[in-house]
């Protein structure tokens, strides 16, 4: 089957999406600063890339940097429901970058959507959940001698990668860009953390202060999304299988208790572990009528959707938009937001531009790393020199107005020195 050069929505919206691309681009300096130079370097001079990746403004920038650097890039969605409509139109339009991704597709057209990009024929991919990845290794095995990485965005996709370099089954060098410090520490912990209590205002317009907010997971998102919680006055109680990340959430003053006992509790449920079923049919069944619960972990099997069907004997669609009401067995009502995806990227926009602008730089630069490393990494996951990290980081800095201290000759020796005690 010969795929179509794009699949988008509506390219009469692609104004509207160059307008926004622009807005989040002013918030993206350090990113700027690396399109600046590979402009003029062209390190990515004619290398096909696939990206699967959110359909984002801030997206759009990354894109538009790797193609300044000479890439020949295809985009796709990385998440069925996370695709915005109009930058998918002005990266074809005004961009001449070719997408597939229509925000609310279906399985079958996210999966067509997939295999476009691999019909791209790329020598370099990057993931958002490493399913471009797993496809290549599973479905076109003949294409895994031409990778030269590929790079992975998220907390998820490292784990699932980390789980294919275990078993021997990774057959290709992938560096976990989620890993660097200039992306998880801010991205994972301020970005989900801001957007996904913009998605839960935006989906539901609730008033979060005074209401019992129950967080599941206490990594970095997790952490991210309990503080802003607590910020609009909500009583967040924190649920962990990590006993050290437990101490951690008791110690920041939330409670933490088992999800069977939180459930009983929450008016507001938010799933971010990575993990499946961490929200199931004996937390729901002792739920309050009313209960909301979303997600904003990668995949959307943090709640068991299908247990809650099966207990359900009406489900009414969209009762606002990205709102699904459950109707229990015993009459309860329990509500759903953005079918249990990403409830950021499903109900808002996804992380702020200027969180974006480290991840991104970081990526754009790991990928010109890997390009010059090539056929020098083995089939494994490498994490992102730490140069990049600094470098990103000390832009970061300067742009946001910020001078920080130096070592003195005499503060160097000593960190070096193991002789100078008491
Ligand atoms: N919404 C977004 O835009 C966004 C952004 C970045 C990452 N993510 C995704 O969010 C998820 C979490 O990422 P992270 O960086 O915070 O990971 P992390 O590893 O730092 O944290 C996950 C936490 O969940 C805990 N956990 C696992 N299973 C649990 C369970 N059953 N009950 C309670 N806690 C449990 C773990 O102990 C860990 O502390 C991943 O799927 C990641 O890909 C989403």
């Amino acid at each position: 089957m010969k795929s179509k050069k794009f699949d988008i929505k509506d390219i009469s919206l692609a104004d509207k999406g160059k307008k926004r691309i622009e807005w989040a681009n002013n918030d993206m300096p350090v990113l700027g600063l690396v399109k600046e130079r590979f402009e003029k370097e062209k390190p990515l001079a004619g290398l096909k890339m696939s990206a699967c990746l959110h359909v984002t403004a801030e997206t759009a920038n990354l894109v538009r940097t790797l193609k300044a650097g000479g890439a020949d890039i295809l985009l796709c969605a990385s998440n069925p429901l996370s695709t915005q409509d109009d930058v998918s139109a002005a990266l074809v339009k005004h961009y001449k970058i070719p997408v597939h991704a229509i925000k609310g597709e279906d399985n079958d057209t996210y999966y067509t959507h997939l295999e476009s990009a691999i019909r791209h024929n790329p020598v370099i991919t990057m993931d958002d959940g490493a399913d471009l990845v797993s496809v290549i290794h599973s479905k076109y095995p003949r294409m895994i001698n031409q990778i030269i990485a590929s790079m992975e965005e998220t907390t998820t996709g490292v784990i699932r990668l980390r789980a294919m370099e275990r078993d021997g089954a990774l057959k290709f060098p992938v560096i976990a860009v989620n890993d660097a410090e200039t992306k998880h520490l801010f991205d994972n912990r301020y970005g989900t953390g801001q957007s996904t209590i913009d998605g839960i205002i935006r989906a539901t317009d609730i008033l979060l202060a005074g209401k019992n907010v129950v967080t599941a997971g206490y990594g970095w998102c997790g952490k991210g999304f309990a503080m802003r919680a607590r910020g609009m006055g909500a009583n967040v109680i924190v649920t962990e299988i990590n006993p050290v990340k437990a101490i951690e959430a008791a110690m920041d003053g939330f409670r933490v208790m088992p999800m069977m006992q939180a459930a009983s509790e929450g008016d507001l449920f938010c799933t971010l572990t990575g993990d499946m079923h961490v929200i199931r049919k004996e937390h729901i069944r002792v739920m309050k009528d009313g209960a909301i619960l979303c997600n904003s972990g990668h995949f959307d099997i943090e709640i068991d959707l299908k247990g809650l069907k099966e207990m359900s004997v009406k489900v009414n669609k969209n009762v606002r938009d990205f709102v699904d009401e459950y109707t229990l067995k015993n009459g309860k009502k329990i509500y759903i937001l953005g079918e249990g995806r990403l409830v950021n990227l499903a109900a808002a926009e996804g992380h702020p531009a200027s969180v974006m602008d480290m991840s991104f730089a970081t990526q754009a630069l790991t990928t010109e790393y890997a390009v010059k490393k090539r056929g020098k990494l083995g089939a494994m996951v490498y994490n992102v020199p730490k140069e990049i990290d600094e470098w990103v980081a000390s832009l970061k800095l300067d742009a946001m107005g910020i001078e920080i201290d130096r070592l003195t000759g005499a503060q160097k020796k000593y960190l070096k020195s193991w002789d100078m005690g008491t």
